[in-house]
C-alpha cells in the first residue's frame, strides 16, 4: 500500500491512500504556505503512510494547523501522532467539536473556530464554514479563499479509486453513494449548508473520499438538492460488514 501525492492546486497536496478491502479510498491534504496546514491527518493506524508523504513536501516539524472537519478516526484518528513530532502544531476545530471531542482527545488544547472565521496561512487565508449534521453534528468545512478551493470531507463522497482529480460530472455517483451510505441525516441540515457554501467561489471541491472535484460545483450542488439525499434511513452500509482481509 502506498500514498500517493498530487499537487491539485497551488500549494495544495492531495495525499491519498486506498486500503484493500475499503469501498472508499481516504484522502487529506496538506497546505504549504508559511503556516502549514493540514486538512485531516487519517486514520491513526495509516500515520506512518501520511507522515512518509509530508515529509517529502515540508518538514513535518514545521506543521501549525491540524484542521478536523469532524471527530472521526478517518478524519483525525492520528492527531496526536502529528502533534508529537510537530511542536507549534494546533488542532483547529468547530465549537461543538471542541465542547463534545477533541478536547478530551487531543494531547494538546484546539484552537475552536466559529462560522465565518478566518485563519491567514501566510499567502492563503482560510475560512471555515459550520455545517452541523453534514455529516455528523460537530462537521464544519473549510474555504481556501485564495485558490478558489473548498475542502468538503465527506460531501460529494465517491466510491472506488479514480484519478486524483477530475472534470467529469460525477453527480450521479455522488447521488448513489449517498443511498448506499446513508451518510447524510437531515435533508434540512444539508440545505442550510448548502446555502453557507453556495455564495462562495469555489473552482475546486476537495474530496476527502474519491477524486478531487474541478468544474462548475454548482451541479453538485443542485444534485444534492434535487434528490433528497438526506433522509435515508435504512441504507446498505448501515449493516455493511469488512471483509476479513481489509486492511491498512
Ligand atoms: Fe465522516
Ligand atoms: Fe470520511
Amino acid at each position: 500500500m502506498e500514498a500517493k501525492v498530487t499537487e491539485i492546486g497551488p500549494d495544495i497536496f492531495r495525499i491519498s491512500i486506498y486500503p484493500p478491502g475499503y469501498p472508499v479510498n481516504f484522502g487529506c491534504f496538506l497546505i504549504r504556505d508559511e503556516n502549514p496546514t493540514m486538512v485531516e491527518t487519517g486514520f491513526r493506524g495509516m500515520f506512518d503512510l501520511v507522515y512518509g508523504a509530508v515529509r517529502r513536501l515540508i518538514e513535518p516539524a514545521r506543521l501549525r494547523y491540524l484542521v478536523i472537519p469532524h471527530f472521526e478516526m478517518d478524519e483525525c484518528g492520528s492527531l496526536n501522532q502529528f502533534l508529537a513530532i510537530a511542536p507549534r502544531a494546533e488542532p483547529v476545530c468547530s465549537p461543538l467539536g471542541g465542547i463534545v471531542t477533541v478536547r478530551d482527545f487531543s494531547e494538546r488544547p484546539p484552537r475552536v473556530v466559529g462560522n465565518g472565521e478566518k485563519l491567514p496561512l501566510g499567502r492563503k487565508e482560510l475560512r471555515f464554514v459550520l455545517t452541523p449534521w453534514v455529516h455528523f453534528w460537530d462537521s464544519m468545512l473549510v474555504y481556501d479563499e485564495t485558490d478558489r478551493t473548498l475542502f468538503t470531507s465527506d460531501l460529494f463522497m465517491q466510491p472506488g479509486d479514480h484519478e486524483p482529480m477530475t472534470g467529469e460530472d460525477r453527480a450521479a455517483e455522488i447521488i448513489e453513494f449517498c443511498r448506499f451510505s446513508g451518510l447524510l441525516p437531515s435533508q434540512k441540515h444539508l440545505e442550510a449548508a448548502l446555502a453557507r457554501i453556495e455564495p462562495l467561489a469555489v473552482d475546486t471541491l476537495a474530496c476527502h473520499h474519491g477524486s478531487v472535484l474541478n468544474g462548475d460545483p454548482r451541479r453538485y450542488y443542485r444534485a444534492l438538492r434535487e434528490n433528497a439525499v438526506g433522509d435515508v434511513v435504512e441504507a446498505p452500509f448501515y449493516e455493511m460488514k469488512m471483509p476479513p482481509n481489509a486492511a491498512y
